[in-house]
């Protein structure tokens, strides 16, 4: 797997300033046509903003490290660590020495610092210093005589301690534990890449019930082969939205993670000669110029130049080295995205790409979204391929049982039983697991995991599906963080603790108290990146660890409190986005 140094500081070119106002302006198009109507533009910008923080967890960064003198940052999950410990840093301060030691050696400009860690945000060269500070401090480095960050005078800073860039940690099990069940598929997608690899363009899609293992066996593929350091991987993610979804919302956000890899510099160079209209559109290149009269020279330019740019630009990538773009939750996916993978499903042209994309097919045809159609041409033109995963087997669950309790000897009864309870859904069965940790039937002593009452009380005492364990799950906390996690369940997959509080009428410092609590005691919530409003004020952002979390706390929700409560949020964010 190629790791590179992001070179995103050719915002200067001409082509790109040229670029900028046309690809705003098609996207605009792409929005109306979609959707023929709009969310207010504050909101929009609020819902983009917390997009953009959901997708940083997707399985591309899965995995790595930048290691340096006993440190490392783990990419996957924003953090430092000194040989295995976490050491505490701020977001911005993770995001400004990530950008130094993928850079290392060379001079990285304070405009460019200020862009990886304050993004679009405006503000002085006073915040990078404090974040300097904090770094400096905690890697315990003298400025007078530095062993890691180096300053240039006036211009900026410059990494100095030697790097392992190849110091990729490539696991062998996936994140989560090892899958059961999967090895089938794995083989399949695997299959695939070697077809790619050969020029084959390949489409694959990826299809399962929410919680099946669409996710798990991705994450479990892509950690396979992200040892490989001939290939590339971008992966992005669909959000669930009101209204319209961004056009090409996660194609943009795996491009995006390409460029800011050690090789981004190529794929910025290839974009900007194939591809400026999707170049521009990268969310921390600088936007400037003269607008109004880049729009009047580029009026007339069209969505079919946009898709056949990208096409092109991913041929002349793939021609170097092959390529992985996952596009995760295609169900929700904006209809621009579709118009893509279709023009590269299509295009006879050789690639080294292997597209793999998943979805819930209840929700696309519950939705009744174009995706379907578009697999089903596919598929007669045998143009794309669509694995659709099966239930966990009881020799499945009884796998994962023994390997998660570390005890192979537990009877087939008690597979069995979790195996009907469950249907072999991957989530649901993890889930009962706990439960039955948590209901006492399942009991350690020295060292051991035993069944500790009557089988038969796993069908009595256990919930008839996932929603009721959650909703048990739910009703152990406090009144209080059950009304916070209602809320936040009605905004979707990913909140800020503002909108929360907004929501609720409360004090967003004890909103924010009540997910960190959650997180620590790893219930539900876990934080996200912070995102700064306009105003230059940070507010912290939370995800649900699993999307079926929001969907069964919004439903416990009345739907005229669910009125009232978007409606108070909505204003909200006006106030404090518009
Ligand atoms: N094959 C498997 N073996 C063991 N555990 C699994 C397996 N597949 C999934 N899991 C576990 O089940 C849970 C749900 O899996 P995952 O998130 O991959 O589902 P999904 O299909 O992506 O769901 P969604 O449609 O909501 O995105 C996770 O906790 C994961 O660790
Ligand atoms: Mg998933």
């Amino acid at each position: 797997m190629t790791y590179f140094a992001g070179q995103a500081g050719k915002e200067d070119s001409s082509v790109l300033q040229a670029a900028i106002g046309l690809a705003e302006q098609i996207r605009a198009a792409s929005d109306e046509i979609e959707t023929g109507h709009r969310i207010p533009q504050s909101i929009a910008a609020a819902m983009k903003e917390a997009g953009q923080e959901a997708v940083a967890r997707t399985a591309m960064d899965a995995h790595r490290l930048l290691t340096f003198e006993g440190y490392s940052l783990d990419l996957a999950n924003e953090r430092l660590l000194h040989e295995g410990e976490v050491v505490a840093l701020t977001p911005k301060a993770f995001a400004v020495l990530r950008r130094l030691v993928e850079d290392g050696g060379q001079l990285v400009t304070k405009k460019e610092l200020l862009r990886a860690g304050w993004a679009d945000t405006h503000v002085t060269d006073g915040v990078l210093r404090v974040s300097i500070l904090e770094i400096r401090r905690t890697l315990g480095d003298d400025p007078a005589a530095p062993r890691f960050i180096e300053t240039v005078s006036r211009r900026g800073y410059r990494f100095i301690a030697p790097r392992t860039r190849s110091a990729l940690v490539v696991p062998t099990a996936p994140p989560r534990g090892a899958l059961v069940g999967r090895e089938h598929v794995l083989a399949q997608l695997e299959d695939r890449l070697e077809h790619a690899r050969r020029g084959e363009r390949q489409v694959v899609f990826v299809s399962g019930e929410a919680g099946i293992g669409k996710t798990s066996v991705l994450e479990a593929f892509l950690a396979r082969v992200a040892g490989d350091p001939d290939l590339s991987i971008a992966s992005g993610a669909c959000l669930e939205h009101y209204g319209a979804a961004e056009a090409y919302f996660p194609v943009l956000e795996a491009l995006g993670r390409l460029v800011r890899e050690p090789a981004g510099e190529r794929v910025v160079r290839l974009l900007e000669s194939h591809a400026p209209t999707w170049l521009v559109q990268l969310p921390w290149l600088e936007h400037s110029g003269d607008r109004e009269a880049v729009h009047h020279k580029l009026l007339g330019v069209t969505k079919e130049r946009m898709l056949r740019e990208m096409a092109e630009a991913l041929e002349a990538l793939t021609a170097k080295t092959p390529l992985v773009l996952v596009l995760e939750d295609l169900h929700w996916s904006d209809y621009s995205t579709l118009d893509l993978l279709g023009m590269l499903a299509r295009r006879q042209e050789a690639a080294r790409l292997l597209v793999v994309g998943s979805y819930r097919p209840t929700d696309v045809i519950v939705a009744s979204h174009p995706l379907r159609a578009l697999i089903q041409e596919l598929r007669v033109r045998r143009q794309c391929e669509d694995i659709a995963l099966q239930f966990l087997s009881e020799a499945d669950v009884a796998g994962y049982l023994a390997q998660r309790f570390g005890e192979p000897a537990f009877p087939p009864e008690l597979a069995a039983a979790v195996h009907r309870r469950t249907d072999g859904n991957a989530l649901f069965m993890v889930r009962l697991a706990d439960e039955l940790v948590t209901l006492g039937l399942l009991v350690e002593q020295q060292g051991h995991w035993r069944i500790a009452k009557p089988l038969d009380e796993i069908g009595g005492a256990l919930p008839e599906s996932l929603r009721e364990l959650i909703d048990k799950q739910i009703a152990r906390l406090e009144p209080a963080v059950q009304r916070v996690l209602e809320v936040a369940g009605v905004l979707g997959n990913q909140f800020t603790a503002g909108a929360v509080a907004a929501g609720l009428g409360e004090d967003p410092v004890a909103v924010e108290e009540r997910c960190d609590s959650l997180s620590r005691q790893g219930q539900l919530v876990v934080p996200a990146a912070l995102t700064v409003l306009t105003n230059g004020m940070p507010v912290a952002q939370y995800c649900f660890t699993h999307n079926l979390y929001p969907q069964v706390l919004s439903a416990r929700v009345p739907a005229a409190r669910r009125l009232r409560l978007h409606q108070r949020i909505g204003n909200w964010l006006e106030q404090t986005y518009g």
